[in-house]
């Protein structure tokens, strides 16, 4: 994982960087698709590896769950693919936890830092074919990423084309509605259109900046449901078995009382007050008066800093095996 002794991200890339960023409303950008408008800069690497230390606490120090052992223990080399790998910490966390695997990692930007043993690729995985052989990795990870993909059940299909038959896909996409909290991260709680209300009333300026970004996303084409739909869309498919949903709550910020939690709520705090800022490019160029727009992540900001009600995010997590025929 790159710590504050690793090369910096953007090893990849010379001083001219002009033909991998472009520069939108003060944020570096990505080139190769105009859907996904958050940054891919040095904060949005600093949030990734925050996401990436998060669910390592979620996922009780491991860096998956499943039968990921599993797939990847018998025969020949394995692979591993990395879907949006952003800053590359789960594909780097990998190659060091399964040394003699191959590991690549994919995104929109050469956003990663060199490590040996690791190969990254730049490429749209919102176009098709993604350019690898049918069947040729035994795992696939895709976290954090829906964001960018327009047509998610073709880049499923895709993933199914990618995987030898009896690989294991592993998807991990947080929601895009803050809901009320539970005691524990683990254990699913169903929120009612009630329970929005109540946060609504207590936190406009959070309700009002993921309806803004829900709103925007819509107009990139993007479904914004697919988070909450993970394993519909997988049997959708007719080419996954064996899917298993283990969605549970995040807290965000301070207020768990367990220690673990904690740490969780702490970091998936950290995560938003740089995801906040990172929303400028998409509000404005979705045409948000600048001054709106200031007024919607600065209303935010003040609920993440002042929070009238314990906050929570939920996370929908699933796996599934690639069908042997
Ligand atoms: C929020 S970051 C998550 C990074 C990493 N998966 C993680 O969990 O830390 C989303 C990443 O997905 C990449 N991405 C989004 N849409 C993509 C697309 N169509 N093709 C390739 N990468 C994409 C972005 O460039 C970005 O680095």
């Amino acid at each position: 994982m790159p710590s504050q002794n690793s090369p910096p991200a953007f090893a990849y890339v010379g001083e001219d960087d002009s033909a991998y960023f472009r520069v939108l409303h003060g944020r570096k950008l990505n080139v190769l698709n105009t859907v996904y408008l958050l940054p891919v800069d040095e904060d949005e690497v600093k949030r990734s590896d925050r996401y990436h230390r998060l669910l390592q606490f979620v996922f009780h120090g491991h860096n998956y769950i499943g039968p990921v052992k599993e797939v990847l223990q018998f025969g020949r080399q394995r692979r591993i693919l990395d879907l949006g790998t952003g800053g590359g910490s789960w594909a780097i966390a990998m190659a060091d936890e399964f040394p003699r695997a191959e590991v690549v990692g994919v995104d929109l930007a050469p956003i990663q830092p060199r490590y040996p043993s690791l190969v990254f690729e730049l490429c749209d995985l919102d176009q098709y074919p993604i350019p690898y052989p049918d069947g040729y990795f035994d795992l696939i990870h895709a976290r954090s990423m829906h964001t960018g993909i327009r047509d998610y059940p073709s880049f499923l299909r895709e993933i199914a084309r990618l995987l030898r038959p009896g690989g294991l896909v592993h998807l991990i996409e947080p929601d895009l509605y803050p809901v009320p909290p539970i005691s524990n991260v683990s254990s699913p709680v169903v929120t009612s259109s009630a329970d929005r209300g109540s946060i609504a009333r207590e936190q406009r300026g959070w309700i009002e900046l993921w309806e803004t970004y829900r709103s925007c996303l819509r107009l990139q084409g993007i479904d914004v449901s697919v988070p909450e739909h993970l394993s519909d869309l997988l049997s959708d498919t007719g080419q996954f078995e064996k899917i298993v949903v283990q969605d549970g709550n995040i807290p965000v910020g301070f207020w768990p009382k367990d220690e673990n939690l904690l740490t969780v709520g702490q970091l998936q705090w950290m995560d938003y007050e740089l995801f906040l800022p990172a929303l400028k490019p998409l509000f404005l160029s979705r045409g948000i008066p600048p001054s709106q727009v200031d007024r919607i992540i600065n209303l935010a900001q003040h609920d993440l800093y002042y929070p009238t009600t314990c906050q929570s995010t939920r996370l929908h997590i699933v796996h599934a095996f690639k069908r042997w025929c």
